[in-house]
């Protein structure tokens, strides 16, 4: 993933991201912001999205317009947000450093983006994102996930793998700024308690890495 518009990102423009009869639940039905201890994730704030739209074009040769974000975030549709933040220390505000996005569609939550910024790399914080969504979608309901992702992005395919994420098709041409095919990735059974069992060793291995505290993990709760 992601395209940016006018291509399925699915793009912001596509009928994906209102289908109606989608599951939209208020924020306040989702599960607690995921803790560690100088990150957290939280739902995105229509007060994120300058920061978000700054970051997009750091990580995606098609970014997405702020403006996709604002609809999203106000329309109540299938769509869902979480940012990263880093917290604070003494005076300072926490300051947005990655973000995602899914949608929740009947039981299967497609992840339709997700972004670190590049200063904030390699400390499991796209992982935290990832797995903060898998999370909520099985919360919600979801037994499979989806994604697209470029034939070339192995550091975000990597990241869909620890999730048991694999590849399940290819859709030819897909990014229009350079043509390149995307790799469809799925995982199925979300609701198995093997997949719950799994997802809660790495959750737990994931709050070990962070410093965090993964009482809130419990891929059931
Ligand atoms: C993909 C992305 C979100 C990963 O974020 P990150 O915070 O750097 O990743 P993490 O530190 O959480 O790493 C988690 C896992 O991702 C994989 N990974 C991350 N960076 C990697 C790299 N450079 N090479 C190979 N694997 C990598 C590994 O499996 C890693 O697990 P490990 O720590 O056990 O090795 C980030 O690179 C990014 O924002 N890229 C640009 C936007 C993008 O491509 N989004 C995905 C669109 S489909």
């Amino acid at each position: 993933m992601p395209p940016a518009e006018p291509q399925p990102r699915p793009s912001p423009g596509s009928g994906m991201r209102t289908v109606a009869g989608g599951q939209a639940r208020p924020a306040e039905d989702r599960q607690a912001a995921a803790p560690v201890s100088r990150f957290r994730v939280r739902p995105m704030q229509l007060e994120d999205v300058d920061r978000v739209g700054d970051i997009e074009p750091l990580c995606f040769p098609l970014p997405w317009p702020k403006e996709t974000y604002r609809r999203d975030l106000t329309s109540g549709g299938v769509s869902h947000y979480l940012v990263c933040e880093r917290l604070g220390e003494r005076a300072e505000p926490p300051l947005v450093v990655g973000f995602g996005g899914y949608w929740l569609i009947q039981d299967e939550c497609h992840i339709s983006t997700i972004a670190v910024h590049p200063d904030y790399r390699g400390l499991g914080l796209g992982e935290l994102l990832l797995a903060s969504m898998i999370r909520e979608g099985m919360a919600g309901g979801a037994r499979s996930s989806t994604l697209e992702v470029r034939v070339s992005n192995t550091p975000a395919q990597s990241l869909y793998a620890k999730y048991e994420f694999r590849v399940v098709g290819r859709r030819r041409r897909y990014y229009r700024d350079n043509n390149e095919d995307a790799l469809v990735m799925s995982v199925e059974s979300l609701d198995s308690a093997s997949y719950r069992a799994r997802f809660q060793r790495l959750w737990t291995a994931l709050m070990l890495r962070l410093g965090g505290d993964s009482r809130g993990g419990d891929a059931r709760s």
